[in-house]
């Protein structure tokens, strides 16, 4: 169903109820008909947009969300309402400006605008800005048309006396209400003109002074630090201008009100965006107490030269509503992941459990010492090996080798074959770390060719980790890059690709372009990374890839798309690693997150913890082991099958199933838990961790949650102790109200449970 320009139109979509019975086309159709009828009280499942062409209002609906939109009488794109669904019959009057706040703040700064240009007065931060070749910057946006296609709405907008188009796109997703949003700029003039800001949308929040804004922040084998803060008058920004995501700020958001310290209570509106590149979010409150959100390309140095016909994308940025508390949020957010944008969504492969090689032999690999560490590997269960840095070119430390990507002839005198082949006789699959977009000095590919990487002519090259970033935004570069990766995966049996980024930019020059287009290169090296690795998906459809960036720099809703898992930090401290997976789940799924067994005493901070500790920490997320395996003892190999075994048995609830924070290992707690519910229902799973003991002071209680109150679960301890007086099966509500106690004292001990549901 399709609509265009202003005629009414309401459509209901059930996306997900739709591709499960596509087959029956009448029987879609129907199930349609009743959803649409049934839109003022579904609460997941549908996604409508309507246009009363009446009041010119938009409204979308979708989950358990409401997003309203109108035209006011200057032609803007006015943003009316975000947040819980409201009525059916509901109704907006019509859009109108907010009044100047004297002379001095002019209605288009007061105006809550969904994408505003900078043009006529406006000091709030623009979604775009532009310098025309005359010299003019001013640009002002009026409605042009619309387009309402099923799930999507679009909108264009064109400036008062240029013919600059700007498209405002949105999509709903049914099940979680989370839209997705993004602009899309156009020249029709007959000259070149620079974009210098360019945003993807603006998120207006209902009026308000009591909010709190949490973000995520970090540095490297220090990721996922959740902050709070009060939303003054004055603006926030979190940012990269590293040419990637990184980890100093995350580019996601969370903002509820200042006070409710329940996880899963009241509203929390959030957002993140879909873009590995220079970003920016800015939070803003104006004097008028109002609250906007705008994000997309980070504005610092940006300058994209578009040239007559041709057009611009921003990232997509993705925003939602949950009246379930922060961690409503993170389970919608989850959720959307998982059934929505990861490669294979909305069913991606359950992560295997991988064995990777760095902690223990870093770069000193080859193939007798890989082919010992796989057969120690598969007597635990493992199902993917994976070989780490240090296996081609002249690389025998991190001083060379970055950009020769042949097999290295003295470690590996037969190819990689053989110990593939070796890999598969043991049951598991091969996988393989390349770090592509980079190149070491001390390498043939920087010799033969020193232009290819960001640099400004005549300036140092100031190198990180020993290396240089290759420009991924030339053709000869992309095609390089691409060529290499796609002979390694048509050469060998390689199920999985560990895809490195060890450093973020300097000197982001383009030499070989005209100095008007140089700056381009913060879009078009993105891009044609994404490029490559859509290609090399549609080529080598079975071959998974995980993006690592030196632990979780390159962790983000953009890159989410291309690749199957993220590895969260080169922090493998288990104890350290509470708290950097409790920060990675505010915004990302547990299933996605790569969390390895390494070593005790850890390298990280020689803490010494104990190897069932250890095992039910990286449990919480996709199972890894990174451990030396040829330093364990029978017992460890005993008990690491063990628990192998029993995470396969959880492992759908954990990666799959909603996560419940029930104690925060935040603000130096001295407890953490956490409990994930499988999608039926008929799983929990709780992990349980104490840091110390004080006092002979209990364990706190463990109260559950999302389970259904009248079913009865059936208790099973995976590890560690529970109270004596613990019943083996019992109620949903007894275990959400009665709660359980572990038995933990001392330090760094855990537990873990599961409950069943007893049909
Ligand atoms: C950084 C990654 O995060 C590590 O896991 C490892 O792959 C090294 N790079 C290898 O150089």
């Amino acid at each position: 169903m399709n609509e265009s320009y202003d005629a009414s139109h309401t459509f209901s979509l059930c996306q997900r109820q739709l591709r499960r019975v596509a087959r029956t086309c009448a029987f879609a159709i129907l199930l349609c008909l009743v959803s649409q009828a049934s839109i003022a009280t579904a609460e997941t499942g549908t996604a409508s947009i309507r246009f009363d062409a009446a009041t010119r209002i938009f409204r979308i609906d979708a989950a358990d969300t409401s997003y309203v939109l109108g035209i006011n009488e200057h032609q803007q794109i006015q943003s009316l309402y975000w947040g819980k669904r409201l009525g059916a019959n509901d109704s907006f009057p019509a859009a109108k400006a907010m009044p100047g706040a004297a002379a001095f703040d002019l209605p288009i700064t007061t105006t809550p605008h969904e994408f505003v240009g900078w043009g006529g007065g406006l000091y709030v931060e623009p979604d775009l800005k532009i310098t025309f070749p005359d010299g003019n910057r001013d640009l002002e946006l009026k409605y042009v048309s619309h387009h309402i296609d099923g799930d999507k709405l679009s909108i264009v907008t064109k400036d008062i006396s240029r013919d600059v188009y700007v498209t405002l796109q949105y999509q709903a997703d049914a099940e979680t209400g989370i839209l997705r949003r993004s602009a899309e700029i156009e020249n029709r003039t007959d000259a070149p003109f620079t974009v210098e800001q360019a945003a993807a949308a603006t998120w207006n929040l209902p009026r308000g002074t009591d909010y709190r804004l949490r973000y995520l922040t970090g540095r490297w084998a220090g990721e996922w630090n959740v902050q709070e803060q009060a939303v003054h008058p004055g603006k926030t920004v979190l940012e990269s201008r590293r040419g990637t995501t990184g980890a100093q700020n995350n580019p996601w958001f969370a903002i509820d009100h200042e006070g409710n310290n329940d996880q899963d209570t009241g509203g929390v509106w959030f957002g993140a965006l879909g873009w590995s590149g220079s970003w920016q979010i800015s939070v803003e409150q104006d004097l008028l107490q109002q609250v906007r959100v705008t994000g997309g390309f980070n504005a610092f140095d940006f300058g994209y030269r578009l040239q007559k016909g041709e057009r611009l994308q921003t990232p997509y940025f993705y925003g939602g509503y949950s009246s379930h508390g922060i961690g409503g949020a993170s389970r919608l957010l989850h959720r959307f992941e998982i059934d929505s944008l990861l490669p294979h969504a909305p069913t991606p492969k359950l992560r295997p459990v991988l064995y990777n090689s760095w902690e223990a032999t870093e770069f000193r690999v080859d193939e007798p010492g890989q082919m010992a560490l796989a057969e120690k590997a598969a007597s635990i269960g493992v199902e993917r090996f994976v070989m780490d840095d240090g296996w081609f070119g002249q690389r025998k430390d991190d001083h060379a080798g970055l950009g020769d990507w042949y097999v290295n002839p003295q470690k590996f005198p037969h190819g990689l074959k053989p110990l593939i082949d070796k890999v598969h006789s043991l049951n598991m699959d091969f996988g393989l770390w390349v770090e592509p977009e980079m190149v070491n000095p001390n390498s043939d590919l920087y010799r033969k060719h020193p232009d290819w990487v960001l640099n400004f002519a005549g300036r140092p090259r100031t190198e990180g980790r020993n290396q240089l970033v290759l420009n991924l935004a030339r053709p000869d570069v992309r095609a390089y890059v691409y060529g290499f990766l796609d002979k390694l995966l048509t050469e060998n049996d390689i199920a999985f690709l560990k895809w490195d980024y060890n450093r973020n930019w300097s000197e982001p020059g383009w030499p070989a372009v005209a100095p008007e287009d140089q700056k381009k290169v913060y879009v078009d090296f993105i891009n044609n990374l994404y490029s490559i690795l859509a290609e090399l998906r549609a080529k080598h459809p079975n071959v998974e890839i995980e993006s690592c960036s030196g632990g979780g720099s390159r962790v983000d809703l953009g890159v989410m798309k291309l690749t199957d898992e993220f590895w969260t930090s080169d922090n493998t401290d288990a104890y350290d690693r509470l708290l950097i997976q409790n920060g990675f789940t505010y915004a990302y799924s547990p299933g996605v997150m790569m969390a390895w067994v390494t070593d005790s005493p850890t390298w990280v901070n020689q803490r010494t913890l104990s190897l069932e500790y250890r095992f039910l920490s990286s449990m919480q997320g996709s199972l890894g082991i990174g451990a030396n395996l040829n330093k364990w003892t029978p017992e460890d190999f005993a008990t690491a099958k063990k628990m192998v075994a029993q995470y396969k048995a959880i492992r759908e609830t954990v990666q799959r199933g909603a996560l419940y924070r029930l104690i925060t290992p935040e603000d130096n707690s001295e407890q953490s838990v956490t409990e994930s519910v499988s999608r039926d229902g008929k799983q929990a799973v709780t992990f349980a961790f104490l840091h110390s003991s004080r006092e002979r002071y209990p364990f706190p209680r463990i109260y559950l949650r999302g389970l259904d109150a009248g079913a009865t679960y059936r208790l099973a301890a995976l590890d560690g102790k529970l109270a004596g007086d613990t019943p083996d099966s019992a109620s949903g509500a007894y275990w959400m109200n009665r709660g359980v106690d572990v038995q933990l004292n001392g330090d760094f001990q855990a537990a873990a449970f599961t409950l069943q549901r007893v049909e």
